[in-house]
């Protein structure tokens, strides 16, 4: 059995915190709702969740069985368990392509945990109290077009993460995830609360729950005419990845830390479990305030920022929740950020034998760097759409290019991998060791999944994409 040199969790217990800290994030509050929005709601949503079901699930335990038993940076990880089933160590380069969609993920992720962030302080100051829909898209648009003004949180929320990361990730994490996520929760709930209460409840319910094929799967094109697509689909499954923070070395490198005795199946049911649910309702408590107040749902990245501050201009005690909850999804995004980053530092810390904190100082300005392509894309780029010739990403900017490119494509490419690895090249007794259920129906199930059906699903999901079958 071998040791990591990082240290190890105190407990599962640390571990289900940390990997819910890193999937719940702005992709559940912020990216599930407007994506949901652009592509048609109900069967969205459905897509989503059965991606959840079949390959989420399953990839995440074989991602935590994959850094338990190699128990070092991603790239490392694989490396040693090829080796180890007596196959090629070239193996570490889906290590490699996770440590750079996380790269290019965190960059584009401090820009928007940099708007919460500044909303923080809108919020707290009282700029939405009894504000209208107006008010508050132009609010949000001028704040876009203010380039220095996203620098600014942008900065400031990379040299957060980067004090955590070189910190460690075990010590502080487990404390503020233990006490925030419970509150994260409970605000939601209070804004469902208050959504109950707009006339458009139903409404809101019925688009996020009602599928509706049709809306998902055609568009129509500038001469009038529809046409179908699975693009919708591959979004769908991208953010299953995403939301679970799967298929770049996230949760691999977490599995890393986890103690020998602790259940893989169990610990994933429940980081799946509370993610999902907060998605739910973040669904649940935006698409009401969008129909209630004649906004539309597919208006982009800017929705949860267009949509919630209504609710908290208009509600009892606004300010205090409305200050508490960009508090709140700060918190959130910033214990996702921390594991985007965490692969890479962890290979720094190994191969370059740098300390953390010059790993993390390294990985920060790197990062931030990229990150300023995503802020120009909100304001002197926003013209910028390199692929316009592609009728799919016409009107993309580089910011949602970048995002497509991850999440949508680089994601599902290492989950692929990664299943592929776990079932196919691994030997079955070593993966039978590691996730300890014995080899009762779980296990079949789990094999089955990630034997056929996940690399199945996502590359029929890729070849519908492109339009190739
Ligand atoms: N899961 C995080 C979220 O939903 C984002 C993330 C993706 C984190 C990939 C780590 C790895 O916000």
């Amino acid at each position: 059995m071998r040791e990591s040199i990082h240290g190890q969790w105190s407990s599962r217990w640390a571990f289900v915190l940390a990997a819910t800290g890193s999937a719940v994030g702005l992709g559940n509050i912020w990216k599930f709702p407007y994506i949901t929005g652009e592509n048609g709601g109900g069967a969205f949503v459905l897509v989503y969740l059965l991606c959840i079901a079949i390959i989420g699930i399953p990839i995440m335990m074989a991602e935590i069985m994959l850094g338990r038993r190699g128990r070092q940076s991603p790239i490392n990880t694989m490396h040693t368990l090829a080796i180890e089933a007596g196959h090629n160590p070239h193996w570490k380069w889906l290590g490699w392509l996770g440590v750079v969609a996380g790269f290019l993920i965190l960059s584009y992720y401090s820009v928007i945990a940099g708007w919460a962030l500044a909303y923080v302080f809108r919020t707290a100051t009282g700029t939405f109290t009894n504000a209208t829909p107006d008010g508050i898209g132009s609010i949000f648009g001028n704040f876009l077009a203010d380039t220095e003004s996203l620098m600014f949180w942008h900065t400031l929320f990379m040299v957060m993460t980067m004090i955590v990361v070189a910190r460690g990730v075990a010590g502080g994490l487990e404390k503020a995830v233990k006490f925030l996520m419970p509150s994260l929760f409970i605000i939601m709930i209070i804004l469902l609360g208050y959504a109950m209460n707009t006339a458009a409840f139903g409404a809101g319910i019925e688009f996020l729950f009602k599928p509706d094929f049709h809306a998902l799967l055609y568009y129509t094109d500038d001469f009038g005419v529809e046409r179908m697509s699975w693009n919708p689909v591959l979004i769908a499954m991208g953010h299953a990845f995403f939301t679970l923070s799967l298929g770049m070395g996230a949760i691999m490198v977490y599995g890393s830390y986890l103690p020998q005795d602790a259940s893989i199946a169990k610990t994933t049911f429940l980081i799946a479990g509370a993610d999902t649910m907060v998605a739910l309702v973040a669904g649940m408590v935006i698409f009401p305030i969008v129909f209630a107040n004649g906004l539309e749902p597919g208006s982009g990245p800017g929705l949860i920022f267009q949509t919630l501050p209504l609710a908290f201009g208009h509600m009892p005690g606004g300010v205090f929740f409305g200050t508490l909850f960009f508090i709140l999804l700060t918190f959130a995004a910033w214990t996702s950020s921390i594991s985007l980053i965490e692969p890479a530092v962890a290979w720094l810390v190994e191969n370059r034998n740098m300390d953390r904190m010059k790993a993390s100082v390294v990985m920060g300005i790197a990062c931030w760097l990229f990150g300023l392509i995503t802020v120009f894309s909100f304001n002197i780029w926003s013209d910028i759409t390199p692929l316009y010739m592609f009728e799919t990403f016409r009107d993309k900017t580089l910011f949602d290019l970048l995002d497509y490119l991850t999440a949508n494509i680089m994601l599902p490419l290492g989950g692929l991998l990664i299943a592929i690895f776990s079932v196919w090249i691994m030997h079955e007794d070593a993966s039978v060791d590691e996730l300890n259920m014995g080899e009762g129906l779980t296990y079949q199930i789990w094999h089955f999944l990630v034997r056929y059906i996940t690399p199945i699903a996502v590359i029929i999901v890729f070849l519908r994409a492109i339009k190739v079958i």
